[in-house]
């Protein structure tokens, strides 16, 4: 594989020193930024609208361990549970003891946690979780409260700068360490710096069927990849059980949070049975991975396109202060969730793999840090518990802001050093043919929806493998002239990655479920 996507002389790219770069401004990538300490200059890119990103989408929460029945200890067994015992478990009690710290400081900040009526956190329960403890704003717009609220402060720390409409190109690399990133800036600029700290989220784009925006193309972690960074867990790829179902797959799928069901929501098949009851001890709150099967196995069956949930055993009042945003989506397509079942599918929506990272975020290339989805943290195995990302988020990114501040070289001894690198050793001379990526995009999402979805087997997956074969040796001389190409390079290594693994990965385990291996009975709860 080539190893950069760009193809232009960095020695005549403008270039910008600072003491951090991070790319992508969801939640990790904001909760970096205010963590870096106020004398360290740091510049953060977003790709799009703060609308867009995956962290503004979530709907039902943060998990957190907050009430009088929980206990880190429950939160640490349910985690692993769900995770199919894949865990790094030592990353999961961080994740549960330092988590309820990052809820407090949230709420220091301004940020409005919905209440019980006698004022305490409300906490409710999704798939998978034996207590509750799902955080959760506006009822189900928890990411929407975060973004702002944390945007809203980044912008206004006088040491951070916030960048709209950049794209990243590519990481570089000097004596295996990380010392740059490339980025589209209404052209190509060269951001130089000791430390680069990726958050640019998840990889839905790869899929036709996703809740991810349309950001999620893998960039960060292809660009890691070209750069030699480790990656892990990539045939782990989570699909949520409940999107409302729509024809029109050229948008993202809007969500049904799991915390319908946590709050009494049904499924039911089209003949309006309940299905899970008999398939698992949790019921409709089974963890995310055996819903999400169970759900595509009825569908098989039925020969349709969707199931049922089933919440009309609320009232209209609760479901609109509870549900507001799920509620009035729902309207706006002529359903009346009060009244009516609400078709749903399960769909792509997040990515367990990733770039390997220590409990710092730290890459296997020194100066790169990743954080958020784009990291392998190792806390959620082979399937995420609900709502654990967020906080994952919150947790890991502080860590690693921690671990720069502590550890800030100084950027003039930097900028010293980068100045003896040449850069036109980076620079790729054999570049010829222009690639209709439009076309490519398209087929990629078909053959990962075909043979890299919910269920798997080898037959499949060594088709996949190879066409995306074929795509990428299209890439290997291609002349990518925008950010556009770019990112459908970068879903065709992610792509490769998530086949590969998911070949080699002989057994069904979490969110990777193959049908030509014989799978042991699903663990009962434990
Ligand atoms: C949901 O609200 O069901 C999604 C939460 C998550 O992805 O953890």
């Amino acid at each position: 594989m080539r190893r950069f996507a760009f193809h232009c002389d960095l020695e005549k790219v403008e270039k910008i020193y600072s003491d951090v770069v991070i790319v992508g401004s969801g939640i990790a990538g904001l909760y970096t930024a205010l963590n870096v300490d106020d004398h360290l200059f740091c510049v953060i890119f977003s790709k799009d609208k703060k609308e867009a990103c995956n962290t503004y989408l979530a709907q039902g929460g943060i998990a957190a361990v907050t009430q009088k029945d929980d206990s880190f200890e429950f939160h640490y067994k349910d985690t692993l549970y769900a995770g199919a015992g894949l865990c790094d478990e030592e990353a999961v009690r961080v994740l549960v003891t330092e988590g309820p710290r990052e809820i407090k400081r949230l709420i220091s900040f301004g940020i409005h946690f919905d209440m019980d009526d006698n004022c305490n956190l409300h906490a409710t329960r999704e798939g998978g979780h034996t207590r509750n403890r799902i955080l959760h704003c506006g009822g189900d717009a928890t990411g929407k409260e975060v973004v702002q609220k944390l945007t809203g402060l980044v912008v206004n720390k006088p040491n951070v700068t916030l960048k709209d409409d950049i794209c990243l190109i590519d990481i570089i690399t000097h004596r295996g360490r990380a010392e740059g990133v490339l980025v589209y800036e209404k052209g190509y600029k060269l951001y130089i710096s000791p430390n680069i700290v990726i958050c640019s989220g998840g990889i839905g784009q790869i899929y036709q069927y996703t809740t991810n925006s349309q950001s999620a193309t893998g960039d960060g972690i292809a660009a890691a990849i070209r750069a030699g960074a480790k990656c892990e867990n990539m045939e782990f790829v989570q699909f949520h059980p409940t999107a409302l179902f729509q024809t029109d797959t050229s948008q993202r799928f809007f969500l049904i949070s799991e915390a319908v069901r946590g709050e009494g929501g049904i499924l039911r098949n089209v003949k309006g049975e309940r299905f899970m009851v008999t398939q698992h001890p949790m019921g409709d709150l089974a963890p995310r991975d055996i819903v999400a099967r169970e759900i595509f196995k009825e569908i098989q069956k039925s020969n349709t396109s969707h199931v049922y949930l089933d919440i009309t055993s609320k009232s209209k009042h609760f479901l609109m202060q509870r549900f507001p945003t799920i509620y009035h989506e729902c309207k706006k397509r002529d359903i009346d969730i009060s009244k009516q079942w609400i078709p749903v599918c399960p769909v792509q929506h997040y990515f367990m793999g990733g770039v390997k990272t220590d409990l710092n975020g730290m890459s296997s290339i020194v100066g790169l840090y990743v954080c958020g989805e784009a990291a392998c943290t190792g806390v959620h195995g082979a399937n995420r518990l609900a709502s654990n990302s967020l906080l994952e988020g919150l947790v890991f990114s502080r860590r690693c802001a921690q671990h720069i501040n502590r550890q800030a070289q100084s950027l003039k001894s930097f900028v010293s050093h980068i100045n003896t690198i040449q850069y036109n050793d980076c620079t790729d001379k054999k570049i010829l043919q222009e690639i209709n990526t439009a076309a490519i995009r398209q087929k990629i999402k078909e053959v990962m929806s075909k043979y890299g979805g919910i269920i798997r087997n080898q037959k499949g997956l060594s088709a996949g493998l190879e066409i995306i074969d074929e795509i990428l040796a299209q890439f290997e001389n291609a002349y990518l002239s925008t950010p556009k190409d770019i990112e459908a390079f970068n879903m065709a290594i992610i792509a490769k990655k998530v086949l590969v693994s998911a070949l080699r990965r002989k057994q069904c385990v979490g969110a990777h479920y193959r049908d030509d291996i014989i799978q042991h009975k699903e663990e009962k709860v434990c």
